[in-house]
C-alpha cells in the first residue's frame, strides 16, 4: 500500500471510531420530546469529517499512554466537542444567519423539522454537550483536576471570547468591507477557537503540562485559520456534490472573506503556510506526530 493509501485507511477507521463514540452518547429517542432527539440524532450523524474528535484525540496520545477510565472520559469530551460544532452548524446555516438549504449531503435541520425546531436541536445539542463531558467525572474521578481544566477549556473557547463570539462579529460586519485585522478576529473566534479546544483538551486529558498546552494552541491556531480561509476557497471553487453544502454561500451574503481580500491564489498560499508553520511546531511537542503530520498537510488540500 503507498503511504497515502495508508493514510487514508487509516483515518477512515479513525472517524468510524468517532462515529461509534458519537452514537454511544446520544440520547434516546423517547418521551413526548421525542423530536428533539430525532432532530440532534439527524445533525449529528449526517457525517462530516469529524476534526475536531479527530485532533482531540490524536493530541491526547501524544502524552498518554492510554488508559482505559481516562479513555472513556476522553471519548465524553469528544462527543460533546462534536455537539457544539455541530449545533454550531445548524444555527450557521438558520435563516436568521446564512440560509443554507443543505449541509453534510442532506437538508439542512430547520428545512427538515421546521425553524422552531432547528433552533431547539441546536439548543439541544449544546445543552447535552455539557451533560456529555459532565460524565467524565464519573468515568475518571481520581483525573477530576485535569477534567475540570477540559471543562473549563470546552467552555470558553465554544463562547463570546471563542466560536460565539466569531459568529457575532461575522454576522455584523455582512454587506460592508472589513479590514485584515477584524477578518482574522473572525475566523480566529469563529472557527480556529473549536480547534484549539480540542487540541487543548487532548493534551490537557493526556497529562500535558501548561507549556505544552500553550504550544498545542498555537498549532492549533494556524490549523483552524488556514481550515476556515480553504473554507472560504471551496465556497467559490468547490462544488455542492464534493462538500455536501451550497456553494457561493458567501457571495450570497455578502462576506467579506480571505478569498475577496485577497483572491484565490494568493489565498490558497496563506493556507499553506499556516499549514506549514503548524506541521514545524508539531515538532516542540512529545510523542509520535506522524498521523498529526500528514492530516495538516492533506487539509491543505482537501476538497471538502
Ligand atoms: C464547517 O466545518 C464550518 C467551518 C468552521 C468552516 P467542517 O468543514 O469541519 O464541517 P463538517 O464537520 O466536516 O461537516
Ligand atoms: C461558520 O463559518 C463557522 C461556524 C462557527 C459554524 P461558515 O459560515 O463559513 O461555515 P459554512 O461554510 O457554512 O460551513
Ligand atoms: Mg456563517
Ligand atoms: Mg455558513
Ligand atoms: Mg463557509
Amino acid at each position: 500500500m503507498s503511504l497515502k493509501a495508508e493514510f487514508l485507511d487509516c483515518q477512515k477507521k479513525k472517524v468510524e471510531e468517532i462515529e461509534a463514540v458519537l452514537r454511544r452518547f446520544l440520547p434516546k429517542e423517547e418521551g413526548y420530546q421525542k423530536m428533539i432527539m430525532e432532530a440532534m440524532a439527524y445533525s449529528l450523524l449526517a457525517g462530516g469529517k469529524r476534526l475536531r474528535p479527530m485532533l482531540m484525540k490524536e493530541t491526547y496520545l501524544l502524552f498518554s499512554e492510554g488508559d482505559v477510565k481516562e479513555e472513556m472520559a476522553l471519548h465524553a469530551f469528544m462527543a460533546a466537542q462534536e455537539m457544539i460544532h455541530t449545533y454550531s452548524l445548524v444555527h450557521d446555516d438558520l435563516p436568521a444567519m446564512d440560509n443554507d438549504d443543505y449541509r453534510r449531503g442532506r437538508k439542512t435541520t430547520h428545512v427538515v423539522f421546521g425553524e422552531d425546531m432547528g433552533i431547539l436541536a441546536g439548543d439541544a445539542l449544546l445543552n447535552y454537550a455539557f451533560e456529555t463531558a459532565a460524565e467524565a467525572f464519573s468515568y475518571a474521578p481520581s483525573k477530576w483536576k485535569e477534567i475540570a481544566e477540559a471543562y473549563r477549556i470546552l467552555g470558553r473557547k465554544a463562547g463570546i471570547y471563542g466560536m460565539i463570539g466569531g459568529q457575532v462579529i461575522d454576522v455584523k460586519e455582512t454587506g460592508h468591507a472589513v479590514s485584515k485585522d477584524v477578518l482574522d478576529t473572525i475566523y480566529e473566534l469563529k472557527t480556529a477557537a473549536l480547534i484549539e479546544s480540542s487540541m487543548m483538551i487532548g493534551a490537557v486529558l493526556g497529562g500535558a503540562g501548561k507549556g505544552d498546552v500553550k504550544i498545542a494552541e498555537q498549532i492549533a491556531k494556524n490549523v483552524g485559520l488556514a481550515f476556515q480561509i480553504q473554507d472560504d476557497i471551496l465556497d467559490v471553487t468547490g462544488s455542492m456534490k464534493a462538500l455536501g453544502k451550497p456553494v457561493h454561500s458567501d457571495e450570497k451574503n455578502e462576506k467579506t472573506t480571505y478569498v475577496t481580500l485577497y483572491g484565490v491564489e494568493r489565498a490558497k498560499e496563506i493556507v499553506e503556510e499556516k499549514s506549514r508553520k503548524a506541521v514545524l511546531m508539531l515538532k516542540e511537542l512529545p510523542g509520535e506526530h506522524a498521523y498529526l503530520e500528514q492530516l495538516f498537510l492533506q487539509l491543505i488540500y482537501r476538497e471538502k
